[in-house]
């Protein structure tokens, strides 16, 4: 199929109140599942915007490793300008977009960073190389030339050898909590579809219709 009749396909059913399953986070699986059977690139990749205690915004893409009933983890360094970010205002937002779709999902809610055994567990099952480069980066810092990250690179594959790489101080996961997630599905002459679930208590959302 291609990628019009795909988006077609989606557009014409639209997302109705009836569909939805009334846990947000099973709704998300759902079209998590939907994007991987139609074969979207990276379905995990989110953009991530978070803003510093000044109030000034930033955004970049981060993929989603993990989508639980407590929210969604993702993983980086702990000393780069988004972890600056988020231990100055720990509120943050997170974006998905499958445009093959037509489907969006807005996500805001708090975030807290994952156990250091979570953050262990998922650096383990990394390859090497994913482990070795999150010890030779510090993560946004200005260097002068690849060449000094491909030799910290060398640096620390020498230090670790053929033994364990273990996980770096200052690399670990974080997870949002949703406050507010939003499905967002495009259709016919951009009269879209926006259902929004709030959060009024633990496990109690309510939805409401948003116009597009
Ligand atoms: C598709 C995609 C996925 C990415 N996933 C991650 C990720 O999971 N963790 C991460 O730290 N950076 C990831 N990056 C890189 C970030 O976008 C960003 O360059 C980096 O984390 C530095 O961000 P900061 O300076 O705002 O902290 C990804 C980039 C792209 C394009």
């Amino acid at each position: 199929m291609s990628i019009d009749e795909i988006r077609e396909r989606y557009s014409r059913a639209g997302l109705n109140e009836t569909d939805l399953n009334p846990d947000p986070i099973l709704q998300f699986e759902q079209w998590f599942q939907d994007a991987g059977a139609a074969g979207v690139f990276e379905p995990g990749a989110a953009c991530l915007a978070t803003a510093s205690r000044e109030a000034e915004p930033s955004a970049r893409m981060v993929l989603l490793k993990g989508v639980e009933s407590r929210g969604f983890i993702f993983f980086t360094n702990y000393g780069s300008p988004k972890a600056r970010d988020l231990a100055e205002n720990p509120r943050a937002a997170l974006v998905v977009a499958w445009v093959e779709l037509a489907r969006q999902i807005r996500i805001s809610g708090s975030v807290e960073p994952i156990s250091r055994e979570e953050s262990h567990r998922y650096f383990e099952s990394r390859v090497a190389g994913s482990r070795l480069s999150a010890w030779a980066s510090h993560q946004s810092q200005v260097i002068d030339s690849r060449q000094v990250l491909e030799e910290r690179m060398r640096d620390f594959q020498a230090r670790f050898g053929d033994g364990d790489i273990p996980l770096p101080p200052f690399w670990g996961g974080y997870c949002l909590s949703p406050g507010q997630i939003e499905f967002w599905q495009g259709r016919p002459d951009r009269l879209n579809d926006r259902l929004r679930y709030r959060r009024q208590a633990e496990t109690e959302w309510v939805v409401e219709r948003l116009a597009p």
